[in-house]
């Protein structure tokens, strides 16, 4: 897709971090924007923001997990702008817990909470908005956001990769059936590295019904524990994993990293397995709890 102006871009997650820079990015462009987020007064910000700007924007509360929220979001949206041409399914969450317990102390509602929203979420948007999208004539595309963790597993994330290279299989499939079709709906996947945002503070959004009822181990601080990132690898601004994002649809690239450590690591893991290697913890900087 090369042409933005004027188009409809629709980016779940949208009120904040990433989704924020592509939602901002998308009114620089000059698109009509939908953002969807489940954070009410977040969203709301958001949208002043971009109104403020000259926008034109449309915000829809939506629980990306639930399907009849997605469905709304694209009537919604097709009501306010009559179509859909660039798809964000962006909206992820990351439970604390998986940071400082084992595997075997995360709870059923942490895998159903993060499933829900990380591998859910893109599901419902690719199901619900790709008939829209068959129906127009014009260039659309839909971005995908995995994660680092979609081709490495870090075994403080184990829950949040099992998601992430959910959407990665999902994302490539989906590329490949387009293609041969030579549709003209493109697909990529976004695996970021690091960029800022309030990812670790996501289980403000977990919904009551999913919560813990164990109290959470306190001994070292989220901050702490992701601190270490940024000595292995830069973290990058929202605006920055746009202006990469943007070139890439533009240039139709479906693979895209924000850091080429992702990539050199990916490299030593699949070293490893084509030489018979058991698994290693990848060097991504996480302090172990
Ligand atoms: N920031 C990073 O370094 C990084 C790295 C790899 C992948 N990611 C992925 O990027 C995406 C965006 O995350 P972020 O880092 O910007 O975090 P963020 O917490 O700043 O933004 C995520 C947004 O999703 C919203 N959200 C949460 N649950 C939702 C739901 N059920 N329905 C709709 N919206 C919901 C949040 O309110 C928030 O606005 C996620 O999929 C995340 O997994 C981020």
């Amino acid at each position: 897709m090369k042409d933005f102006k004027d188009k409809v871009a629709v980016v779940t997650g949208g009120a904040s971090g990433i989704g924020w820079g592509l939602a901002e990015r998308c009114a620089d462009e000059g698109m009509k924007v939908v953002i969807a987020d489940i954070e009410a007064s977040a969203l709301k910000q958001a949208e002043k923001t971009l109104k403020a700007n000259g926008a034109e924007v449309l915000a829809v509360r939506t629980d990306v997990s639930k399907l009849s929220d997605v469905q709304a979001l694209a009537k919604n949206t097709v009501d306010a702008y009559g179509g859909v041409h660039l798809l964000f399914n962006n909206a992820g969450v990351n439970t604390d817990i998986s940071l400082r317990k084992p595997l075997w102390e995360n709870t059923i509602q942490d895998w159903e909470w993060m499933i829900g929203v990380n591998l859910w979420g893109v599901i419902y948007g690719v199901e619900v908005f790709l008939p829209i999208m068959f129906k127009q004539n014009t260039e659309c595309h839909i971005v995908n956001t995995s994660s680092m963790a979609g081709l490495l597993v870090e075994p403080q994330l184990v829950i949040y990769a099992v998601t992430k290279s959910g959407i990665l299989s999902l994302s490539e499939g989906l590329y490949i059936q387009l293609k041969e079709k030579n549709s003209h709906i493109g697909v990529s996947v976004l695996c970021p590295a690091f960029v800022s945002s309030r990812l670790f503070e996501a289980e403000r959004n977990r919904p009551a019904s999913l919560k813990n009822t164990a109290e959470l181990p306190k001994s070292l601080p989220t901050a702490q524990l992701v601190s270490q990132f940024n000595k292995v690898s830069p973290t990058l601004s929202p605006e920055q994993s746009a202006d990469i994002v943007f070139k890439a649809i533009r240039e139709g690239t479906f693979y895209i990293f924000t850091d080429p450590l992702v990539q050199e690591l990916f490299r030593q893991k699949s070293k490893n397995i084509l030489e018979g290697e058991n698994p290693e913890r990848p060097n991504i900087g996480l302090m172990k709890p």
